[in-house]
């Protein structure tokens, strides 16, 4: 079982940001945990509805920040926020459509761990090199 570490190398330079990647990291790791104990069954509709609404509530706030810093990728940013949330309807989707919510939750962690890194790494670091650099220079 793969478990997401939050290093200095996810780190965006941007406070806030980071803390609710480390909130959002945590969750997809207790995701893990009940895996691991073979209880993953019970936890991912949890899961889901956690992400749900602490993911947009991030996505927002991560989104009010590029566009108040007219970062170039703010737009891709937006973008990628709105096929996380189409991922987790089809979780959901996928709950209601199957009795085997081990292997949904199986599923959801191997894609969640994927995405967040993926996506911390290829657009939120430009994102926080671009606001540091606004805030450095104002
Ligand atoms: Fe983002």
């Amino acid at each position: 079982m793969k478990r997401f570490e939050w290093t200095p190398a996810l780190s965006t330079g941007v406070a806030f940001i980071d803390a609710q990647h480390k909130e959002l990291i945590r969750a997809i790791n207790d995701l893990g945990d009940d895996l691991q104990r073979g209880q993953g069954a019970s936890a991912i509709q949890q899961t889901v509805s956690f992400l749900k609404y602490y993911a947009e509530w991030h996505f927002g706030q991560e989104e009010d920040c590029a566009a108040k810093h007219q970062c170039p990728i703010a737009e891709t940013n937006k973008q990628a926020h709105g096929q996380f949330m189409k991922m987790l309807d089809k979780l959901s989707a996928d709950l209601r459509q199957t009795s085997d919510h081990e292997s949904v939750a199986k599923e959801a962690h191997h894609l969640l761990c994927d995405w967040f890194e993926g996506h911390i790494m290829k657009i939120d670091k430009q994102i926080g090199d671009h606001v540091t650099k606004c805030a450095a220079a104002s």
